[in-house]
């Protein structure tokens, strides 16, 4: 039978990739996305019919998805980039509910039925401002260090229940959050600082999700991985 993969953020640069990736290698994939127009692209470009409408901020999920799933990817997640004196006390709130708060609830929400099965996969989209800091973007990065606190955590409660939980900390990726925050001349700028001199592939971070919920990763849980093209190493 089909492994059952729920994916948050599909509807993102990052989720969309790493659905179809499940996809082309015979998972049975939910999503949940936010916006009504991208789910509807998403659902005839991917040619899938299980992508759920899910406002984390505002909606309570539980009525709205199944739970039982052999997979959890939290991949749904805002950045926001601000001095800290400036930031917005509604923004901060957002930022760590949707970004941390969510991926814990949808673990408790999936966990039952994984640890019945004796098997799962729990895999957190961090970044790498959780794993070694990012100036103006305190709230991003608190999030994702905690995500990083949850990711071992949950791995040492479950893992001798054959499930393993693991972070992956993406630097800059070709995306629309980089896209959308990086003018071309900071583009250059940013550029510059990353030891290989390149944005991370969507379809790189696809790649280890699989890997990740492949029974060769038995071994490996409580993970963080920076995949960052070098930028971790300062
Ligand atoms: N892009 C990067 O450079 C980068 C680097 C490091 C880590 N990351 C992490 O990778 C993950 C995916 O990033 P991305 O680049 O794919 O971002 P993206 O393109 O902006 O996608 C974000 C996803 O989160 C969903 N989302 C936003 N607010 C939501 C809410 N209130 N309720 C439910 N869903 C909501 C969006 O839904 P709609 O589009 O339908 O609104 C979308 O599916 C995030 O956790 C991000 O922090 C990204």
């Amino acid at each position: 039978m089909k492994k059952k993969v729920l994916i948050t953020g599909i509807t993102g640069s990052i989720g969309k990739v790493i659905a179809k990736t499940f996809i082309d290698n015979g998972y049975e994939v939910f999503g949940t996305g936010r916006n009504s127009n991208k789910i509807e692209k998403i659902k005839s470009e991917l040619n899938i019919e299980n992508i759920i409408k899910i406002d984390f901020l505002n909606t309570d999920f539980k009525p709205l998805l199944p739970d039982d799933f052999d997979i959890l990817i939290n991949c749904a997640g805002i950045y926001d980039y601000c001095e800290t004196q400036k930031a917005d006390e509604k923004k901060i709130s957002e930022i760590l509910k949707l970004n941390l708060e969510i991926p814990i609830s949808l673990s408790k929400f999936v966990i039952p039925k994984i640890k019945e099965k004796k098997w799962g996969r729990i895999i957190n989209i961090g970044s790498i401002s959780g794993s070694v800091g990012e100036a103006c973007a305190v709230a991003y990065s608190a999030s994702k260090a905690g995500l990083i606190g949850l990711t071992k955590s949950l791995a040492l409660e479950l893992a001798f229940d054959n499930i393993t939980v693991n972070c992956i900390n993406p630097g800059w990726v070709d995306s629309d959050i980089t896209n959308n925050f990086l003018s071309e001349d900071e583009k250059t700028e940013t550029l510059d600082m990353i030891p290989q001199r390149r944005f991370i592939e969507p379809r790189e971070i696809a790649d280890l999700c699989l890997y990740l919920a492949s029974d060769n990763a038995k071994g490996l849980t409580g993970q963080s991985i920076n995949l960052c093209a070098g930028l971790s190493l300062g």
